[in-house]
């Protein structure tokens, strides 16, 4: 079987404002800053051809100064996002793109340290079966659909899951979601990648991993520093 060309995007072109906005990726735990603890993982599969970093056009020099110190790795594009992390995404996969023929894309972003390179070979793995794999965990707590700040309905929460990153995605599938008239109305324009393949009718396996913490809000990240406590 002909070798797969596999990309990576880190998307990292947040601003962080419910962590203060202070671009949280940049944050130093441990005296590192938090993207490096995701590019470590990253850096270590072989298999994949480019990793493209995708950071705000305002931290562009930095990023590029700080990851290229680092990181000696060829494979490293650093590019300027957009206002969404959804156009982040696109931006990254038009990149991709240009470098041609790409098969598979994996989606992580930066602000999910406890990335391992397990989950990544797992999603990428999944992906080569059935086109499209995510990791995830069953809902741990109830989830409310509300209108207003009141609850409209509950669903089931058996049949929830919730969705993380590291993802792999065939990369046809995922460029075309993102160009679809379905996909290009209001309401989508902060979706989730997962989101926009579901809406094209693709199925998308779950692999269950944990745990996989995000930094979101501030008091996150003595969560986040506790776990890489030596
Ligand atoms: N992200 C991105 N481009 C954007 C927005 C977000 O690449 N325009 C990235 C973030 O850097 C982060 C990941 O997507 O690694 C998850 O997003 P989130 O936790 O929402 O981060 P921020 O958008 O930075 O935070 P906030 O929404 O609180 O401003
Ligand atoms: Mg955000």
């Amino acid at each position: 079987m002909k070798k797969k060309n596999i990309d990576a995007i880190l998307l990292a072109a947040g601003k962080g404002e419910r962590a203060g906005g202070n671009y949280k990726q940049f944050v130093h735990v441990h005296q590192k800053p938090l993207i490096f603890y995701s590019l470590e993982k990253i850096v270590r599969i072989s298999c994949l051809r480019n990793i493209i970093v995708v950071v705000p056009l305002q931290k562009i020099n930095f990023a590029k100064k700080i990851i290229y110190e680092r990181f000696k790795d060829p494979r490293i594009h650093i590019i300027p996002g957009g206002a969404t992390r959804r156009i982040s995404s696109y931006i990254a996969l038009s990149c991709s793109e240009k470098k041609g023929n790409t098969d598979f894309i994996v989606f992580h972003e930066a602000a999910r340290p406890l990335i391992t390179t397990t989950m990544v070979y797992s999603v990428i793995k999944e992906a080569m079966r059935c086109g499209a794999a995510i990791t995830g965990i069953p809902a741990i707590d109830t989830v409310a659909k509300v209108k207003d700040m009141f609850i409209t309905s509950i669903p089931d929460r058996k049949k929830m899951f919730y969705v993380y990153l590291p993802q792999c995605f065939r990369f046809s599938w995922i460029i075309k979601a993102h160009r679809d008239k379905k996909n290009k109305i209001l309401e989508l324009e902060n979706a989730e990648n997962t989101e926009l393949l579901v809406n094209m009718g693709k199925r998308i396996k779950i692999v269950n991993f944990y745990p996989n913490f995000k930094f979101t809000y501030s008091p996150d990240i003595k969560v986040i520093s506790a776990f890489f406590k030596k």
